[in-house]
């Protein structure tokens, strides 16, 4: 066997600049869309009550991927990351492995870039201030992509005074208070999952949410009839209605699948985003493996550059 390239979590962050994650992640949902690139459905293995593994495959531009990666959201008070692994890149024509990468950094971006491109497509035309509830390690990228698309002056909301202060220090942003955050035109919410933080009577005309913290069963950062008062879209309806914030309102029966729209096909323009200034829209965020492939292609692609270096290994 040749030896392969492994990206770790400092390589991976220097080969994407936080604009280029937001292009990749806008391609990669509409080749999806398009039936270009394929994904079949995510795996759990659960390891309750501290967490759960997640086996993401997908293929497209070339290569196949699997991502083996956690959720173990206590690992914070142990001082370990919440989100860990590694995706193996292999390629699609002759199956050869082409590289390791971390799993963390590339989750990281790839759900920040999501969180741009939903508040660029489904937020109201003037949409700027931006409200980051859970200023974790997911919930720091996410700032740094709405910050590179533009979007801010932003308030950091976090249970963890620190997180926010540092957070809102490095963009320039301010702390607030939980309601100071949720008065914003692009609420961010990357918490845990372990309880309600948007409800019913926190939602204002105009606003867009992205919920990014529950994408696996029994999380849940929004009441049920927060849910059901937006209008709604996600990543993949599958994933959303199974193991996202639709889940909670999908079993109590008030929301069907003709209520939500794949945010790909508002890419295509098979389907429309917002359709008035003033409507509410809501995000689901499960995190999609061909987001994490799109990310592989730009660490392959920035290697062969030459832009970033990394240690080969002979497997
Ligand atoms: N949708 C996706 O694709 C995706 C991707 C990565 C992570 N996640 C999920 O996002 C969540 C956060 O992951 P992370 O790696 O950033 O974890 P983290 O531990 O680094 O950050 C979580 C932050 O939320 C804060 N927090 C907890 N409860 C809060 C509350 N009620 N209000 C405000 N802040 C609160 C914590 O203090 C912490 O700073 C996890 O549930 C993870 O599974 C989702």
């Amino acid at each position: 066997m040749p030896e392969i390239p492994v990206f770790n979590h400092e390589t991976v962050l220097s080969a994407i600049s936080a604009s280029e994650a937001i292009e990749r992640i806008r391609h990669a949902f509409v080749e999806y869309a398009s039936g270009e690139w394929t994904m079949p459905p995510k795996v759990y293995l659960d390891a309750y009550p501290a967490g759960d593994f997640r086996a993401m495959p997908a293929k497209g531009g070339g290569v196949a991927i699997l991502k083996w990666v956690t959720s173990f959201p206590g690992n914070a008070a142990a001082g370990l990351p919440v989100v860990m692994g590694v995706i193996c890149v292999s390629s699609a024509e002759d199956g050869r492995p082409l590289a390791l990468v971390d799993a963390r950094a590339i989750t990281a971006l790839r759900t920040g870039a999501v969180a741009a491109v939903a508040a660029q497509e489904l937020g109201p035309e003037d949409a700027r201030t931006v409200g980051i509830v859970g200023c974790g390690f997911n919930g720091a990228w996410a700032a740094r992509c709405l910050a590179a698309a533009e979007f801010g002056p932003g308030m950091c909301f976090d249970l963890d005074a620190e997180a926010a202060g540092s957070l809102a220090g490095e963009l320039g942003w301010e702390v607030g208070s939980l309601e100071d955050a949720l008065t914003c035109d692009v609420v961010t919410c990357v918490t845990p999952g372990d309880q309600p933080v948007v409800r019913e009577a926190s939602l204002h005309a105009r606003m867009h949410l992205n919920m990014l913290g529950a994408d696996g069963p029994g999380k849940a950062e929004a009441e049920v009839g927060a849910v059901r008062a937006c209008r709604l879209f996600c990543d993949e309806w599958r994933q959303a209605s199974h193991g996202g914030e639709l889940t909670g309102a999908v079993e109590a029966g008030l929301v069907t699948r003709d209520q939500v729209t794949d945010l790909g096909a508002v890419l295509t323009g098979a389907a429309p985003g917002r359709q008035a200034p003033d409507e509410i829209t809501l995000f689901d965020s499960t995190g999609l493996a061909i987001q994490d492939l799109a990310l592989c292609l730009a660490v392959l692609a920035a290697h062969r550059a030459g832009t970033v270096k990394a240690q080969a290994v002979r497997i």
